[in-house]
């Protein structure tokens, strides 16, 4: 098959007061021993500078050990913003751009400014993502908690319900639509947000919506866990959901309502999680997923029935390759496209454990699963890089991957536009005469 593509990754993170355990050298190499090829990471702007922050990724993955490309996170606005987004897609190969209606105080970005990315967008043929929570609700929600004596990671689920995802997800497409822009939700975790998906969907609009793995196989029990640690491991945003929320994606994947399956892998270890004893605003978010993504879909939606083999090929590579249009070089097993390649042993299991992982992170959100379908081989530009159980990876062996923008979404968004303005009655003409009599 082609190797996996992840389109959410955040290696070498600084976020919420550390830094993320997986470089781009332990997570790619982590990725490559899963069958994933390729990754997306998000550039975090340095304090709202573009440049600044496409520079300094420019540098972490100095030690890239496989392909890779970036999407832009917005976390402020204003025209020096506007202008050097046209820098990126123009210039870097960037053509996708994050807006994060959470994460008030640090990330968050309000309607406004949400708007005016949408336009920058579209008149850039660049897609808009976003992280949908609302963020002033959920400040609320977490002030809620701590007053009411709830400060461990269970607080965490608490603090922002399905509810506030589901608004953030329905005024992000809503606002898409007003502006005519497709748009990308990031990591759907609930039925909520994955309702307002399929609802916008139906009606015609151009939304992608993304679950990610731990949103597809975990629970929320876990945040009760009386070990802080324990619990600590699965605080990610949006929260991990009740269980029925997971299954509830999972034939929503199935029915190609959702489209493309990431990670969000932004892995912390047992030290920087324990920032947030005391008070779970303070643990850093995240989970891990890039080595486990392509065995846990494989054994969770295709030897379950679920999705048949093609489907897995579509939502773990090809189809995240035509959003972000590099497809056929990515995505498929083609003349002329990159030879990534990866062997799957149908018959063959799995197991997971941090002791044999290759993330740097101590701890596994699937620790002791286990399951149909190995990777057993993943070869990547050509080169076997993954066989035996053993890598043969090569610091600085990995390529940058320039991503033009107007992919397929953009079809037809010109004529609907034209359509619009014509279908708009012609102004009414009206005197600014004042009469004599
Ligand atoms: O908890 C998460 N998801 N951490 C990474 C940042 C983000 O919102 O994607
Ligand atoms: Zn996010
Ligand atoms: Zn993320």
């Amino acid at each position: 098959m082609p190797g996996g593509i992840d389109p959410h990754t955040h290696l070498a993170m600084e976020f919420m007061g550390a830094e993320t355990i997986d470089d781009f050298f332990s997570g790619q190499a982590a990725a490559l021993a899963g069958g994933t090829t390729m990754h997306i990471d998000f550039v975090i702007p340095v304090n709202g500078s573009l440049s600044a922050g496409y520079k300094a990724y420019v540098v972490k993955a100095k030690r890239s050990v496989m392909d890779y490309g970036f999407h832009m996170a917005i976390t402020k606005w204003d025209e020096t913003v506007s202008r050097e987004m046209e820098v990126m897609v123009k210039d870097k190969g960037i053509n996708s751009f994050k807006f994060f209606l959470a994460y008030k105080g640090s990330f968050m970005i309000n309607d406004e400014f949400l708007l005016e990315g949408f336009k920058k967008c579209k008149s850039l043929g660049a897609l808009p993502m976003v992280h949908a929570e609302n963020g002033d609700a959920v400040y609320e929600g977490q002030k809620r908690m701590i007053e009411l004596g709830i400060t461990g990671p269970e607080g965490h689920a608490l603090s922002r319900p399905p509810v506030l995802e589901g608004e953030a997800t329905g005024r992000a497409i809503r606002l898409a639509g007003f502006v005519n822009t497709p748009l990308y939700v990031v990591h759907v975790m609930s039925i909520d947000a994955m309702e307002e998906v399929a609802k916008a969907r139906k009606a015609g609009q151009k939304v992608i919506g993304e679950p990610v793995v731990s949103g597809l196989v975990l629970n929320d029990t876990v945040l009760w866990d009386p070990d802080f640690q324990t619990a600590a491991k699965f605080v990610m945003s949006p929260p991990i959901r009740a269980p029925g929320h997971g299954k509830a994606l999972q034939a929503a994947l199935s029915a190609g309502v959702l489209q493309v399956v990431g990670t969000d892998h932004c892995t912390f270890n047992t030290t920087q999680k324990a920032l947030g004893i005391g008070d779970f605003r303070k643990i850093p978010n995240g989970v891990n997923g890039l080595e486990e993504r392509m065995h846990l879909i494989w054994d969770t939606m295709v030897a379950s029935g679920q999705i048949s083999v093609m489907d897995f090929v579509r939502v773990t590579s090809t189809e995240c390759a035509r959003f972000f249009n590099i497809y056929p070089r990515k995505g498929a097993i083609l003349v002329g496209s990159d030879a990534d390649i990866i062997i799957l042993n149908p018959n063959s299991s799995f197991e997971i454990s941090s002791k044999t992982h290759h993330s740097r992170t101590d701890t596994n959100v699937y620790e002791g699963r286990r399951g149909k379908g190995k990777v057993e081989v993943t070869i990547a530009g050509g080169k076997i890089v993954w066989e035996n159980d053993k890598l043969k990876v090569i610091p600085g062996s990995g390529k940058y991957i320039e991503m033009p923008p107007f992919n397929y979404l953009f079809d037809g968004i010109e004529k609907a536009d034209t359509n619009y303005l014509s279908s708009l009655r012609a102004p009414v003409i009206r005197s600014t005469r004042i009469d004599a009599n």
